[in-house]
């Protein structure tokens, strides 16, 4: 029987799932892989804090030290959160030789290259299957399953809390603040969500995966970014009767050899297998030129869930004695394209007068913009609300017709900006 030492750095929700997860089930993965996980020592700030999950006390410290120099621990595993001083321990543990998990996005987002050096010097194992979409297998299918193709597109879900809310607006006609107060109150949106609902939180998961896909290192800062704040009631009403859904997507791209990567509210048919991705889960949507369309789905987050990733990884570290297994890059900078070609939803207010709708509509049509759909709502007594969807057109064009159009004095607001993926 094959015996691995362990320590965990962490022991918060994350940390107390995979204690869990280890005494639950660590007698089943003893028996399936021939392999027995030990706890060495947790990393903790605070000693005396009380756990819900039982641990021997004497395995708490709060001293790194403690556990890098510690001969008996063959693998760290990293769930504390934030950057530093995660990276350096990762990093140090790393130098030593020690394999190491970990479900650190921004870590791994930010410093996948450093960090992949310092694994190929040392020839120790970095792990990271949980720093994206919590339990769904999604890091060791791009790398290990999918190598005999080129990826074409991925889409994605991979924010839980911003479904959550996307989610219950559309089901219960609800607004935005509404809905983030009671995520807030029921422990699904943190008490400062601005990462989730600003989409930095999905921004790092795509750069990871977007990275994976292409095998060409896509930067947190290659990647658009835009939130949720600011979708309306208004709008996922005007998309219903359109038939569309409203979903935070993080997209990746790759045409013509160029990248784009972008975390935007996306108007998608209420038919597509990504709008059926209701409340906290996640979904990742990919195509390959080989394989054709996959569907990744499950809790993209979730002390157990979470877990599971986590354990798993420790299993492969352990099977692979420490042994990196590189990831081999294409391309270091690849080409990114910022002037992607999407359709457009667009929701204006304006004076209620003739000759406003042919007067924006030849707008459009200076920029090189087409329209698909033209939808007339009465506001009130003066004003009305128009809804424009366009055929394809550059996101430039549609960023020179509205502020063309801005300047228009029967314009009276541009009340939403949202992309179409059909
Ligand atoms: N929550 C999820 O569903 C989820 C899903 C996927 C990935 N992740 C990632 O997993 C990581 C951890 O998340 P979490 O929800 O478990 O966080 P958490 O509940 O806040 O737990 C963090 C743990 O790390 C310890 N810690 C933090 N800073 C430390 C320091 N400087 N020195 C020593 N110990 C320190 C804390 O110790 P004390 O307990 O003593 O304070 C705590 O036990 C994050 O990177 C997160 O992005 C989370």
């Amino acid at each position: 029987m094959k015996k691995i030492g362990v320590a965990l750095l962490g022991l918060g929700n994350i940390g107390s799932g995979v204690m869990k997860v280890l005494q639950e089930n660590g007698e089943l993965i003893k028996c399936r892989e021939g392999m027995e996980i030990e706890v060495k020592r947790i990393l903790v700030r605070n000693l005396k804090k009380k756990r819900s999950v039982e641990v021997d006390p004497a395995l708490l410290t709060d001293d790194f030290n403690q556990i890098i120099n510690d001969g008996s621990i063959d693998i760290i595993a990293e769930f504390m959160g934030g950057e530093m001083p995660a990276f350096t321990y990762i990093s140090e543990a790393l130098k030593r030789g020690k394999s190491v998990i970990t479900a650190n996005k921004e870590v791994i987002a930010k410093h996948w290259d450093e960090l992949e050096e310092e694994a190929k010097r040392s020839g120790a194992g970095l792990y990271f299957e949980a720093s994206v979409a919590g339990g769904i297998p999604i890091i060791k299918p791009l790398r290990r399953s999918l190598q005999a193709n080129r990826i074409l597109t991925l889409m994605g879900i991979i924010n839980g809390t911003t479904n959550f809310i996307l989610t219950r607006m559309s089901e219960e006609g609800r607004t935005f603040e509404d809905v983030l107060s009671e995520a807030q109150r029921r422990g699904y949106a943190e008490p400062d969500p601005t990462a989730d609902i600003e989409g930095y939180d999905a921004r790092y998961k795509l750069s990871i995966l977007s990275t994976l896909c292409f095998r060409n290192r896509v930067r947190v800062d290659n990647i658009y970014c835009e939130g949720i704040r600011g979708v309306a009631a208004d709008d996922i009403k005007y998309a219903k009767e359109l038939g569309f859904g409203i979903k935070l997507l993080a997209i990746a791209k790759k045409l013509n050899g160029k990248i784009e990567a972008r975390v935007h509210p996306t108007f998608i048919p209420l038919s597509h297998p990504l709008y059926a991705v209701r409340d906290s889960y996640n979904a990742i949507f990919i195509k390959g030129d080989m394989v054709g369309d996959i569907m990744f789905y499950g809790r993209g987050a979730g002390d157990l869930p979470t877990a599971s990733a986590i354990v798993s990884d420790i299993v492969t570290a352990g099977q692979n004695n420490g042994a990196h297994h590189s990831f081999r890059l294409e391309v270091e900078k690849p080409e990114i394209e910022d002037n992607w070609i999407d359709e457009y939803y667009m929701r204006l207010v304006v004076l209620d007068k003739p000759g406003v709708l042919a007067e924006i509509a030849g707008i459009f049509g200076r920029h090189n913009v087409s329209l698909d759909t033209v939808m007339q709502k009465q506001r009130d007594h003066d004003h009305a609300t128009i809804i424009f969807i366009t055929h394809e057109a550059r996101e430039k064009w549609i960023h020179e017709a509205l502020e063309e159009i801005k300047r228009s004095p029967a314009v009276i607001s541009v009340e939403s900006l949202i992309r179409v993926e059909r």
